[in-house]
């Protein structure tokens, strides 16, 4: 008797526990962050040095460096729209290929990020398995990098001087 009691109450906490979550899980729903999923129109696109290059940058980078992201579904649900969302912000902010010459681009470090593996992020990977480039196609894409957005050593003629470096 005594035993089955004491059973009880983490049973009812649990359900309660999972109830609040659940409750949580809905009202994050309704919070306005992470809405603004938009692709606003392309503009003006980089000069290619192929449809190659191009192909390979908008499976691997497009999502989050071009008008041209696709949504996924998880991508509508909190907090998972928070966070996908900011990073698709953030991505264009620095570098957008449907946005080219109208404003500032940082495509600089475009070889060097996809050289030591930051681009694309590593949590992009698991759900966007085309990202996930073998050697040879990401020495043919970093050749294609470097002659659409120049290298390091080649300065880069694309770019826009736009004033002020520092004004982002
Ligand atoms: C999941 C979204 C996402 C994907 C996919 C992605 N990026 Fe980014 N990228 C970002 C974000 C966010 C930033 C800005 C924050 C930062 O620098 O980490 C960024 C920054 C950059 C920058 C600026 C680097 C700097 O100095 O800050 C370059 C260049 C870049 N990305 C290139 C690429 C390339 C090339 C690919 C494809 C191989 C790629 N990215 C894929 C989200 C992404």
């Amino acid at each position: 008797m005594s035993q089955k009691s004491s059973l009880r109450l983490p049973v009812a906490a649990f359900s309660i526990l999972l109830l609040l979550l659940l409750g949580a899980f809905v009202l994050i729903q309704l919070l306005p962050i992470g809405k603004n999923q938009t692709n606003p129109p392309v503009i003006a696109e980089p000069n290619w040095d192929s449809p190659q290059t191009r192909q390979t940058f908008m499976q691997a980078c497009g999502d989050c460096h071009s008008n041209e992201t696709i949504w996924p579904w998880y991508s509508k649900i909190a907090p998972m729209s928070w966070l996908i969302t900011r990073d698709v912000n953030e991505g264009r902010q620095k570098l957008n290929v449907s946005e080219w010459r109208v404003r500032k681009n940082e495509a600089d470090d475009v070889v060097e990020v996809v050289q030591n593996g930051t681009m694309p992020p590593w949590f992009y990977l698991p759900l966007h398995p085309q990202a996930n480039l073998n050697p040879s196609q990401k020495q043919a894409f970093l050749n294609g990098l470097a002659a659409t957005f120049g290298s390091e050593n080649e300065p880069n003629s694309q770019k826009i001087e736009s004033g002020d470096d520092d004004n982002d």
